[in-house]
């Protein structure tokens, strides 16, 4: 039997380089080794967009699109919404019983997101749903008895949430789950283009549906090494987050050129924006291209390839869920008997 793997995206809006790096590319290489599925997590759309939920479905059909430009192939893959699948709903409610607030309270990453939306003191602010998103992110994963998780370095901390609830739940009630692996892309941490966290939210992401114009654009107003104000002035590539792309994404050779040349102030930071620019859009010109063939199909075509992943999904998650509710004595098997 194949190993499983799940992992997915949040439909709030396109996605981006650094999702490439982080989890997509791997889980294109990964396809035809693992079953996979993946999820398209609407409920974790609601910790910070609850007044913009009419976006959603929009948002949902760029991310099937933006999967299917990369090269995911609903045939070989299962493609499913996370809010389509009452086990998933099921199984956070068990686990909720599982995990203390405290513990909650202390991962990082939910300490971030909640900082960046502005809620100052999340002890008291933050919402019960917000708050226990890893639990259900854990649910996500256990659900399908997955053994490896794709993510980009951000999502580690909700993986080791995820490992200790499987541990948790098989040491109170048997082996249920197997204990899950992150796996991270080569360049886990892809800056965004002002050198902070790439995110949608912060303007500084170059998306996987962006023109070669807007990445032009967006290349050019990078911030680079503030040391160099002048092309001759000596560079240091290494804290310069243009040269993280060019590492993640120019050739190992051509990246060592440019290292070198702007350590010596010989290449300066247009030129070098430049050579990126054109970097990126060649890796870009096959995804866009496929993303137009799949973009000029009728809606029904994404439709059907979710309808087709949600009730596939929905099968496979009731055979975890019946181990499950057997484990924890929610079967009643005598109780509920069918006639
Ligand atoms: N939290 C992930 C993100 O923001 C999305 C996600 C939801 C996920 N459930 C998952 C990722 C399960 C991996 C496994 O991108």
């Amino acid at each position: 039997m194949k190993k499983r793997i799940l992992t997915g995206d949040r439909p709030t809006g396109p996605l981006h380089l650094g999702h490439y790096v982080g989890s997509l590319e791997n889980r294109v290489k990964l396809q035809n080794k693992y079953e996979c599925f993946f999820i398209i997590a609407d409920y974790q759309v609601l910790y910070d967009h609850l007044n913009d939920t009419k976006q959603i479905s929009q948002n949902i059909r760029n991310i099937v699109l933006d999967w299917l430009s990369i090269g995911l192939n609903p045939q070989k893959s299962t493609f499913f919404i996370q809010s389509r699948i009452p086990q998933l709903a099921e199984l956070t409610m068990y686990f909720s019983f599982l995990v203390t607030l405290a513990r909650l309270r202390r991962n990082p990453t939910v300490k971030e997101e909640a900082g960046q939306i502005g809620i100052i003191s999340e002890k008291d602010n933050i919402s019960f749903g917000f708050l226990g998103f890893p639990i259900s992110q854990a649910a996500d994963i256990l659900c399908f008895q997955a053994h490896l998780v794709p993510v980009g370095e951000d999502q580690k901390p909700h993986l080791e949430q995820t490992r200790e609830i499987a541990r948790t739940f098989n040491r109170l009630f048997g082996k249920v789950f197997p204990i899950p692996e992150a796996l991270t892309g080569k360049f886990a941490r892809l800056p965004g283009l002002d050198g902070q966290k790439m995110s949608k939210s912060r303007g500084n992401a170059i998306f996987l549906s962006d023109s070669p114009e807007i990445v032009r654009r967006k290349i050019n107003s990078a911030i680079t090494d503030p040391a160099r104000i002048h092309p001759t002035d000596i560079g240091h590539p290494e804290i310069c987050n243009i040269f993280q792309y060019h590492k993640a994404f120019n050739s190992f050779e051509e990246s060592q050129e440019i290292r070198e040349f702007c350590k010596k102030g010989k290449i300066g930071c247009v030129a070098c924006k430049k050579r990126l620019t054109d970097v990126i859009n060649k890796f870009l010109e096959p995804i866009r291209e496929r993303r137009e063939f799949f973009a000029k199909k009728p809606l029904s075509f994404i439709g059907e390839i979710l309808l087709e992943g949600n009730s596939h999904t929905r099968e496979v998650a009731e055979e975890t869920m019946q181990k499950v509710r057997k484990a924890i004595h929610f079967d009643y098997k005598n109780l509920l008997k069918e006639k």
